[in-house]
């Protein structure tokens, strides 16, 4: 069983022709942001990179134990064109450099500053990006602020460079507060948002950021500029963005499905009604996201979910079906029943929407699914802390199954009598 969570998927997003798919290395992403290695090795949970464009980021920091989801538009384009335009966006990037070298970083990493060792930087981190993308598609969801496919609180820090504030022809303040606003809603209450650059293309300052900070407040979001040393005496502003309602972090422990939720964010609440309906072939996506955004498998367990997708096949193959927001289809939580033999194969419920009886609804769905399949007894093989969630809901413990090299611990072995 896993947790995690997601959001309505957006429409395809199309992606911007005009905005540069950036490669940028992992070291100058520490540099822009303030942020050290040893910060993302720290994290207690999920980064999102968002826009992602073609970083190395993911991939560089899945080698510092971070995982890291990248989210654009561009990604809904075929892998071969995304890399083109981050060809084409370095080559953008040597004409402006030779141009206005003033504008442009000088990362640590590429000291002495030379615009080819520094565009050499950029070819590597295209490279990584193109490797691990194929590798890994489910870390790179095609997404388009001001809409994100994922979960409240679904990740402990979101960084967003090079284009709230950068393509102000696109962006403009009320598209920039709906895109930051989304930032703060998938990051945890105990998390943070960083933004930068705070300038357009052409150096020029954001000239309504003080009526923009003044807007995120009264959606009880907290603002604050801060100056990040770029190395060669003079500053770089970073927007760091935070929940005004942040509390201590929830207490652990509990199985997954009862587990006590993260704060909602009080300016995304909403009472809403659920319903309970059979997943499409186009969910697939929507499910990965949700099981990778799962803080369910963190640490050791996060083996047991690394690389996991569900496919459309197996949506096709099986009876899978999700909770879902009546009101805007919003993905709660969802189950995978495979009739023959019977067992239950996936199990999730969102981390927003634990402890709202979205996990014992499922379970009662499945059930009634079972019954109508005349199937008599659903087996399930459960993730261990959530083994006294399926005995609260009616499962008797039947066995245990030894290590397995995916699962390198036991699991209670549990059945459902229908
Ligand atoms: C200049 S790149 C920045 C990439 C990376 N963050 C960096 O700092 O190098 C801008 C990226 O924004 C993406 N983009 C365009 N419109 C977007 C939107 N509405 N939401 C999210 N990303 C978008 C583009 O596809 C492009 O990859």
């Amino acid at each position: 069983m896993i947790t995690a969570a997601a959001q309505e998927p957006a429409q395809e997003p199309a992606p911007e022709a005009d905005v540069l798919v950036t490669s940028r290395p992992l070291d100058e992403y520490c540099a822009l942001f303030g942020l050290t290695r040893a910060r993302l090795a720290a994290l207690p949970g999920p980064l999102l990179d968002c826009p992602g464009g073609a970083a190395g980021l993911a991939a560089e920091a899945r080698a510092l134990g971070c995982r890291v989801i990248a989210a654009d538009p561009a990604y809904a384009l075929p892998l071969p064109e995304v890399a083109a335009r981050a060809l084409a966006a370095r080559a953008s990037m040597a004409a402006a450099m030779a141009a206005r070298p003033e504008l442009y970083p000088s990362p640590p990493s590429c000291r002495p500053y030379r615009p080819e060792r520094y565009l050499r930087s950029w070819d590597r981190a295209r490279w990584l990006f193109a490797e691990d993308s194929a590798a890994h598609p489910h870390r790179y969801v095609a997404a388009a602020l001001p809409r994100l496919p994922f979960a409240d609180g679904a990740f402990a820090l979101t960084l967003s460079g090079y284009l709230l504030f950068a393509y102000p022809e696109l962006f403009g303040p009320e598209c920039q507060l709906a895109a930051l606003t989304e930032l703060v809603r998938v990051t945890a209450a105990d998390g943070e948002v960083r933004v930068q650059p705070l300038h357009d293309g052409r150096g020029r300052r954001c000239g309504h950021l003080d009526r923009l900070r003044y807007a995120l407040g009264e959606r009880r979001i907290a603002s604050e500029v801060r100056r990040v040393p770029r190395g060669d005496g003079r500053t770089r502003r970073v927007m760091v963005l935070r929940s005004a309602d942040r509390r201590p972090p929830a207490a652990a422990a509990g199985p997954p499905a009862v587990m006590v939720a993260r704060p909602f964010h009080s300016y995304t609440y909403r009472m809403s009604e659920t319903t309970i309906r059979p997943a499409r072939p186009a969910d697939a996506d929507r499910l990965t996201a949700l099981i990778q955004a799962s803080s369910a498998y963190r640490g050791a367990y996060f083996a047991m979910i690394d690389g996991y997708t569900v496919e459309p096949d197996y949506i096709e193959r099986h009876e899978v079906r999700m909770a879902v927001d009546r009101a805007d289809d919003r993905l709660l939580g969802f189950y995978a029943l495979i009739h023959e033999p019977a067992e239950l194969d996936l199990m999730f419920v969102a981390d927003e929407a634990q402890g709202r009886g979205i996990g014992r609804a499922l379970i009662a769905d499945m059930l009634d699914r079972a019954r109508a399949a005349g199937i008599e007894a659903v087996k399930v093989v459960s993730h261990p802390p959530a083994e006294g969630f399926y005995l609260q809901v009616g499962a008797r413990r039947t066995g245990t199954r030894p290590p397995q090299p995916r699962t390198p611990w036991a699991q209670p072995e549990l059945v459902f009598t229908v």
